[in-house]
């Protein structure tokens, strides 16, 4: 049997698919990691634990995959996005890597807008966000200036892996596109803007297609872990790219609503290259010269996790959720913003905080449960309405991903406040299947990424948005709406 291996590296896991040629994933293994918060605000990993977790997810699969060692053809990745590695001269790790929900950094963003005015949107195509690399490494110059002074390259998470996996330095435009660094129309690195913030060409990685061959498994490691084929590993893409490609997002018509940590609503945009004024997100896609945008919502997996950890601890996450199918829409007037760690669309704050409004003697934890559901699914909206306004688009179906799609009553809930026929992932893998995608694609086991998720991508069927639910929500999030601009006062 033939496979490839899709490795995403996440936020709190790192975990391996190992798909055949039918798109059959056979196995699959993770290992975790944690998080390292010095102060509020910082969020930090140590890239050393990423390869650990690769090692052990390795180990895993040459134990129960009778046919691993001599079956594995190509590999590739999906990594969390904008996170900030440092290498010296000898490719060692100068410090833990500042992490894409980090938000240290409102200063150097400020800068970043001063020194680069119109250029910003023109080149990049983005707003200046903390979460973005640029303003980490600003950070580093300017507080780390002993770190900054060995510094001889910059990478992102994923490709931290591949140079571990083939001891080569690449990155591919997917991820180049969230730094900040990338002219995302020429896709190539500015120079312009590197010279601005004095940051040397030469520190950058190659960014190339995230299908294309970036070297082989390395002599070594081959060897430890009795790999009997030259294995081709391909440079994949930023997550939320591959989560789309995973997802089967190929065409305009069809959104995705993912909830991860972070949530994100995402559509595709082909080769277009419409002018959103940094409203949302628009970076160089995983497929080869085209594009997607999209909205993020900082909190979304994270606030239910919260909640469940502050106010439930000792329930299952199904067992919290069970009841809310008794709780109608809208939560009888309770509702939560989801902005607990800020937040970035559509509203670019990273001091706003959530809160829960209209709280009645009635209400329930099934009543809370509900409303911070409701209130991350209104976030997602946020972004959806958004595309509709900027760019006059429209989705006739929106593929869930994450764990919005793992509870049915969530499902019903995102058809009802986005107003559109929802679909999930039979199998549901996350963004490792669309590093999986890339790789048999680099293997040249298909003709094109659409021939690849015919056989890879199956969806459950539709759920269709409710009437009268609809209705309700409608006015809800009208009040939803309100809650932004009234808190900003008293934060
Ligand atoms: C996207 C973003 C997050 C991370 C999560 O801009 O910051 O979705 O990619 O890994």
């Amino acid at each position: 049997m033939s496979y490839v291996l899709g490795i995403d590296l996440g936020t709190s896991s790192l975990k391996g698919l190992l798909v055949d040629q039918s798109g059959k994933v056979v196995a699959s293994a993770s290992a975790d990691y944690g998080l390292i918060h010095l102060q509020p605000g910082y969020s930090e990993q140590y890239p050393s634990d990423w390869v650990v977790a690769c090692d052990k997810v390795f180990e895993e699969l040459v134990e129960t995959v009778s046919d691993f060692t001599t079956g594995l053809e190509g590999i590739s990745f999906s990594g969390q996005m904008h996170s900030l590695v440092l290498l010296d001269e000898n490719s060692e790790v100068l410090r833990p890597a500042i992490l894409w929900n980090d938000t240290r950094t409102t200063a150097q963003c400020r800068t970043i807008e001063e020194k680069l005015g119109d250029k910003l949107l023109g080149i990049t195509r983005n707003l200046a966000l903390e979460g973005f690399t640029l303003p980490k490494i600003l950070w580093v110059q300017e507080n780390e200036p002993e770190v900054w002074s060995k510094v001889r390259q910059l990478m992102l998470p994923k490709d931290y892996l591949g140079f571990y996996l083939t001891g080569n330095y690449h990155t591919d435009l997917s991820d180049a596109a969230g730094t900040l660094l990338l002219d995302v129309e020429k896709a190539e690195w500015s120079e312009e803007v590197a010279n601005i913030f004095d940051i040397p060409l030469s520190y950058l990685p190659k960014a190339v297609g995230a299908s294309e061959q970036v070297g082989t498994v390395r002599a070594e490691l081959k060897e430890r872990f009795g790999l009997q084929k030259e294995v081709t590993v391909f440079a994949g893409g930023a997550d939320n790219a591959c989560a789309a490609v995973g997802a089967g997002i190929l065409s305009s018509e069809v959104g995705m609503a993912s909830i991860g940590t972070s949530g994100v609503f995402l559509s595709y945009e082909g080769k277009e290259t419409p002018d959103y004024e940094g409203k949302l997100h628009f970076f160089n896609h995983a497929l080869s010269e085209s594009y997607y945008s999209m909205g993020v919502t900082l909190a979304a997996g994270h606030s239910l996790n919260w909640f469940r950890d502050t106010f439930a601890k000792e329930q299952s996450f199904s067992d919290l959720l069970a009841p809310i199918s008794q709780i109608p829409a809208g939560s009888d007037g309770l509702l939560f913003t989801p902005y607990i760690v800020g937040e970035r669309t559509p509203h670019v704050d990273s001091s706003i905080r959530g809160s829960f409004i209209g709280i009645d003697t009635s209400h329930t934890l099934a009543h809370f449960s509900r409303s911070v559901l409701e209130g991350i699914t209104f976030s997602l909206k946020d972004s959806q309405r958004l595309m509709s306004e900027v760019a006059g688009k429209t989705f006739t179906r929106i593929v869930s991903v994450g764990g919005g799609a793992k509870n049915k009553d969530w499902l019903q809930m995102q058809a009802d406040i986005f107003n559109a026929e929802i679909v999930a992932l039979t199998a549901e893998q996350g963004p490792g299947l669309g590093a999986a995608m890339l790789a048999a694609l680099g293997c040249g086991w298909f003709k094109d990424i659409e021939s690849c998720a015919e056989t890879f991508v199956e969806y459950t069927e539709a759920v269709k948005p409710i009437p009268e639910n609809v209705a309700v929500y409608a006015d809800v999030y009208e009040d939803y709406k309100r809650i932004y601009p009234n808190v900003k006062k008293i934060k």
